[in-house]
C-alpha cells in the first residue's frame, strides 16, 4: 500500500466518510418513497411532485455534514424550524417521519458508528421540529 501524506493528514468530513453525495441521495430517495405511501405525511407536502422536496432535503443534509453548500446557495440560511411553521408537526407526524427515516437509514447499511451518529442527529432534529401539541 502506498502512503500519500495528504491522505493520512487530511481529516475527512463525515460526508466523505459515509460515501459522499451518493449516500445522501440514496437515503433521502428511500425516505421519500416511504413518505409517498404514508397516509399522515403525504398530505402534508404541498407539491404534487415530491421530487423538488426530495432535492431540497438531500442538499440540506449534504451541506450539514460537510459537503458542497449548494443548499444555501439556492435556499439561503436553513432556518428549519421556521420553514416548518406552515406544517402541523405534532407527535404523530414526528413519529411517522422518524419511522420512515429509520427504514431508509437501515437500508443504507452504514458502519454502526456512522449510522449511530446520523440517527442521533435525525432524532434530535426531528424532536426540535415539533411545533404543535397533541
Ligand atoms: C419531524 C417531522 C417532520 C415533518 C413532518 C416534516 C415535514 C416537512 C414538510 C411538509 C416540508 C415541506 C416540503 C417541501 O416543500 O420542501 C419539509 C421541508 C423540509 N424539511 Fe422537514 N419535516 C420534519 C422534520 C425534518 C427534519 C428533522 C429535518 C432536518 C434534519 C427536515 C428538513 C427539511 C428541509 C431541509 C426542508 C426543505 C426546506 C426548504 O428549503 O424549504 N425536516 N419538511
Amino acid at each position: 500500500m502506498t502512503e500519500n501524506p495528504h491522505d493520512t493528514l487530511q481529516e475527512q468530513t463525515f460526508y466523505e466518510q459515509v460515501g459522499g453525495e451518493e449516500t445522501f441521495r440514496r437515503l433521502v430517495h428511500r425516505f421519500y418513497e416511504g413518505v409517498a405511501e404514508d397516509p399522515l405525511l403525504r398530505p402534508m407536502y404541498p407539491e404534487e411532485d415530491l421530487g423538488p422536496a426530495e432535492e431540497r432535503f438531500t442538499l440540506f443534509l449534504i451541506q450539514y455534514w460537510g459537503g458542497p453548500r449548494t443548499y444555501s446557495e439556492q435556499r439561503g440560511h436553513p432556518r428549519l424550524r421556521m420553514r416548518h411553521v406552515p406544517f402541523r408537526v405534532d407527535r404523530a407526524a414526528h413519529d411517522a417521519w422518524l419511522s420512515r427515516m429509520r427504514v431508509a437509514l437501515d437500508e443504507l447499511g452504514l458502519a454502526p458508528e456512522h449510522e449511530r451518529r446520523l440517527w442521533d442527529y435525525l432524532t434530535y432534529a426531528a424532536a426540535s421540529m415539533i411545533n404543535t401539541e397533541g
